[in-house]
């Protein structure tokens, strides 16, 4: 399924995910700037924050608890489609997924 990860300079990155993996997986291992994920996936660091494009938003669906404390953490602004990257899982159904990178992410 392809992803497509939108830079905070409006870069497009898109690239190919496999299905199972998260969306924060899959851009560490492309290399896309400004996803840390400093812990790695284990949903405790926020560093992996996105906003979703609008369109997908109903198919990602809403964050689960222990995310939804972390995104009021988020360092950029939270937006009604945050999502921490590393708790949403790529699916076929999100084939052609937008996600924004927010420009400050320690
Ligand atoms: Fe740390 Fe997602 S990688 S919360």
């Amino acid at each position: 399924a392809k992803v497509i990860y939108i830079g905070s300079t409006g870069h497009e990155y898109a690239v190919e995910a496999t299905v199972g993996e998260s969306v924060m997986a899959t851009a560490v291992k492309n290399g896309i700037p400004g996803i840390v994920a400093e812990c790695g996936g284990n949903c405790s660091c926020a560093t992996c924050h996105v906003w979703v494009g609008e369109e997908f938003a109903p198919a990602v669906g809403p964050p689960g608890d222990m995310e939804e404390d972390l995104l009021d953490m988020a360092v950029s602004e939270r937006r009604g489609t945050s999502r921490l990257a590393c708790q949403i899982r790529v699916t076929e159904a999100l084939d052609g997924l937008t996600v924004e990178i927010p420009p400050e992410q320690p």
